[in-house]
């Protein structure tokens, strides 16, 4: 089989995408570890087919520097939910750039953010900047460390990259095989924060107990997503919050995704469950970097005793685009449109599994609904989604088996999508039939991507 480095340095030519072959080519050489997301690694798509840059983005679409157009469900990994360059954002920003980015004293759009996150999300009595997800979650982590004293942190889920998550593999067992990927190593994290990050299971409240009993009176806080993928069981979120509030921990809900976009105020609202602290970044500003730890005053007070501080955290762009984004989900019902697109999604691509046959369901909500394999053996799983990725590719979709959606995706966007999935589940069900998936690959199997267990 051909190995992907084998493809990106000799088979250029005949790549639908040289222009970003070439580019992934220099990346190899200039910018360390490739990408700066580890889900925009090329090796993870079906490369030299995939797009693997872009240099325009505008509503549903991206434009690759290849020149092809593609409806994009991924949705900058479900950072934009108006759709890319929506225009009220980027004035917002525009005007402000050209205003100053505010960063020699205190601006007072700090304040006006803040205003209307506390309008609109039940946890944020108080608020705290910063640029994106995993650094809110470092802030939301050192902020419950310094209002209960403890070290310990209890996680389901993925978090980022900072040392206090990656340091779960610092365990016998590298727990982060099931909560982010396998193969995680924990190069470079300090040893000594072994046994400070544990693992329990998502939908297992028996789970949760039994780490914090084995760690009563260390556990300062349980971090997790309300929900991803699937669903949690009726009772299970309250149950987490009772169990660690019984344990004195405090509870930290994980919104960079669900944000906005489960409901307007976040999965505590379409859950009915308030925690203590919650992150956001992705959806909280439609593309531009900015991130958030909202929480009840008397937890995110101690924030002015413990040292927490950056240049860039209220630099004005950021700030604007999440003013002028949070005012549009406050003034306008985004979320129900986005969820009748979703379901209309949901209900067409569930006909087209069941009229071909292709052993895949769909999870999760409409918003950011899953294509899951089904049945399929561990050793087939990344070859199929390879030739899935590869076709639909082919035919002008990015994103999957993933969704996310967006505010400016179209009728015309969800046909051109549907056609485009149609066409790769008639080819999977044809390799499927013949026992050889290989066979229809025009690049090679991707590598594992994100196994995250919510
Ligand atoms: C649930 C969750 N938390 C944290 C992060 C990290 O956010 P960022 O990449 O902005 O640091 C992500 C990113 O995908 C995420 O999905």
């Amino acid at each position: 089989m051909t190995l992907p480095s084998e493809v990106c340095e000799n088979n250029l030519m005949d790549s639908r995408v040289p222009r970003s072959m070439e580019l992934y080519r220099r990346a190899g050489e200039r910018i360390a570890g490739k990408t700066h997301l580890f889900g925009r690694r090329a090796e993870l798509q079906a490369l030299g087919v995939s797009p693997i840059y872009s240099d325009r983005q505008k509503d549903g679409h991206i434009y690759d520097v290849d020149g092809h157009d593609y409806v994009d469900f991924n949705m900058g990994a479900g950072a934009v939910f108006l759709g890319h360059a929506y225009p009220p954002v980027v004035e917002a920003v525009q005007q402000q750039a050209a205003r100053g980015t505010g960063l020699t004293i205190n601006h007072p759009l700090e304040l006006e953010a803040a205003d209307v996150l506390h309008e609109i999300v039940p946890c944020a009595e108080m608020v705290r900047f910063c640029k994106g997800g995993g650094e809110a979650d470092m802030i939301a982590i050192r902020i419950a460390r310094a209002a209960t004293g403890r070290s310990k942190v209890l996680f389901c889920g993925y978090h980022g990259w900072h040392d206090w998550y990656i340091a779960a593999n610092l365990t016998a067992g590298t727990p982060l095989d099931s909560h982010l990927l396998p193969g995680i190593t924990p190069l470079g994290v300090p040893k000594e924060l072994a046994g400070t990050t544990i693992p329990f299971e998502y939908n297992n409240l028996a789970s949760l107990e039994a780490a914090l009993e084995a760690n009563s009176g260390e556990v300062a806080c349980v971090i997790l997503e309300a929900a991803r993928s699937f669903q949690p069981q009726p009772g299970y979120l309250e149950g987490v919050r009772d169990l660690t509030h019984r344990h004195g921990a405090l509870l930290i809900f994980d919104e960079v995704v669900t944000g906005f976009r489960f409901a307007r105020g976040g999965a505590q609202e379409y859950y009915g469950v308030v925690p203590d602290l919650a992150t956001f970044a992705k959806c909280i500003s439609n593309g531009f970097a900015l991130g958030a730890v909202c929480g009840k005053r008397e937890v995110m007070s101690v924030a002015t005793e413990s040292f927490i501080s950056s240049v860039y955290w209220a630099e004005a762009t950021g700030l604007a685009a999440g003013k002028a984004t949070l005012e549009i989900y406050r003034d306008q019902d985004i979320c129900q449109a986005v969820w009748q697109f979703g379901e209309s999604f949901m209900r067409q691509c569930g006909q087209l599994i069941e009229q071909t046959g292709v052993p895949m369901k769909l999870a999760g909500l409409p918003c950011s609904p899953l294509l899951a394999l089904e049945g399929v053996a561990p050793e087939h799983r990344d070859a199929l989604i390879t030739l899935y990725m590869q076709e639909t590719a082919k035919r002008g979709l990015v994103g999957g088996p993933s969704h996310f959606f967006c505010y400016t995706h179209t009728e015309a966007d969800l046909r051109c999508a549907l056609r485009a999935i149609g066409g790769a589940f008639l080819l999977i069900r044809r390799a499927l039939d013949e026992g050889d998936i290989v066979k229809h690959l025009e690049c090679p199997v991707r590598q594992s991507g994100f196994r995250r267990m919510v």
